[in-house]
């Protein structure tokens, strides 16, 4: 029996177009039926809100609070291995925000990062190779946020020093003003940078070792995958430890520093990384089929579960927003072999007939009408 985290029970109140729903969920598999507009998505959103601190549809928390309501609240009891944990999430529309965790309050929305971990796959993820490296970047930065608070850190902290430098970069407007305070911030960029560097290659590195031979399988053994990390968007190797990729980033910035002045603006750093999908050799961005693309994405998120069992000794919660009717049968059957291995999975889907074949085992099957969920099947 694998290792698995369980959300035992969930909680909406005033959620989305939740007025109120208690969900007492299956440790393996639930099939959420519901036409469009229902509530499907919005069901896993709360799920993966109190996993990240975020939605995946909005910046804006207030949008999740249900219309002509002042605020909304999400609870959750997860269980992993033999410990149970509770997380509480109020935001009312006064602004005010009360986040809880086994009833200790918690100021800051990170503290949820870890608690509930989950993986959530959408039809838009089909889009991850093919779309800006921004999707990218988050997607390397939502998963290692919620399996390393060093890499938590570290982020902040860069992000914190790339806004202070461009500030500065800014006002200088093309000669330096104040080289202690930009020396200051640099040495900050660098420090932090090159720790969100590292940590992100050597994820990607593992995401490779697990996705390539679920790829391999997926396409019948013909295709062989490769990840290649393109550290600050840049095609150069910056090494593999702290201290090498210090030492690139210095000597890239100091070349970039007439440039950056000119600019106004950082012009290296994590804040422009990327990654290269190969298969058989050939990017897949640019030159891959529809089906080649839908096959990585996939390989790849079934990665992102292997890889944070492997941080964390714990499979995550797994959420797959209405992608069976986007997959086929081959596809379909290499996701839902994962299903069967005893990770929590959340699927939805609009037609019950894209689950025969699942309904049959041990499963719960509820359906979603107008924002109330109704147990068919237990
Ligand atoms: N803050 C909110 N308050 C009330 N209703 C909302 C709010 N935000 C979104 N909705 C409504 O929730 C409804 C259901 O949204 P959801 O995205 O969950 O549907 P779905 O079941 O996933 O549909 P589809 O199959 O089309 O993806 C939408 O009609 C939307 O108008
Ligand atoms: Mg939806």
């Amino acid at each position: 029996m694998i290792v698995a985290m369980k959300v035992e029970h969930l909680t909406l109140r005033n959620f989305r177009n939740y007025a109120h729903c208690e969900l007492e969920l299956h440790p393996r598999l639930n099939i959420l039926v519901g036409q469009n507009a229902q509530g499907k998505t919005n069901l896993l959103e709360s799920v993966h809100f109190l996993s990240t601190g975020r939605s995946h549809r909005t910046s804006n928390q207030y949008d999740l609070i249900r219309w002509d309501t002042t605020g909304f609240f999400l609870h959750a009891r997860i269980k992993k291995r033999n410990v149970r944990a509770q997380i509480d999430f109020r935001l009312d529309a006064s602004r005010k925000r009360e986040l809880k965790i086994n009833g200790i309050p918690e100021r800051k929305l990170s503290s949820l990062l870890g608690v509930l971990n989950s993986v959530l796959f959408t039809p838009e993820d089909l889009q991850l190779l093919k779309g800006p490296p921004a999707l990218r970047r988050r997607f390397l930065d939502i998963e290692l946020s919620q399996v390393s608070a060093v890499y938590l850190y570290a982020l902040q902290q860069y992000n914190r020093a790339l806004i202070q430098r461009n500030n500065l970069l800014r006002s200088f407007e093309g000669k330096v003003t104040n080289p202690v305070a930009l020396e200051t911030w640099t040495e900050q960029l660098v420090k932090y940078g090159a720790r969100v560097t590292r940590l992100r290659q050597q994820a990607l590195k593992a995401l490779a070792k697990y996705a390539a031979p679920s790829l391999h399988q997926i396409s019948g053994g013909k295709e062989k995958l490769s990840l290649i990390y393109r550290p600050w968007g840049l095609k150069v190797e910056c090494g593999e430890t702290e201290s090498e990729i210090t030492r690139v980033f210095w000597e890239i910035l100091q070349r970039q520093h007439a440039n950056e002045l000119r600019r106004g603006v950082t012009l290296v750093g994590p804040h422009r990384d990327d990654f290269v999908s190969l298969l058989n050799g050939i990017d897949v961005r640019e030159f891959g089929s529809q089906g080649q693309q839908r096959s990585t994405v996939l390989a790849l998120k079934m990665a992102e579960l292997a890889f944070m069992y492997e941080i964390t000794g714990n499979y995550p919660v797994l959420l797959l927003d209405d992608v069976l009717s986007e997959l086929d049968e081959k596809r379909r059957q290499a996701l839902l072999y994962e299903v069967d291995h005893g990770i929590q999975t959340i699927i939805t889907g609009t037609e019950a007939s894209l689950f025969t074949g699942l309904r049959d085992k041990e499963v719960l099957v509820a359906e979603i009408v107008n924002g109330r969920i109704s147990i068919v099947q237990q």
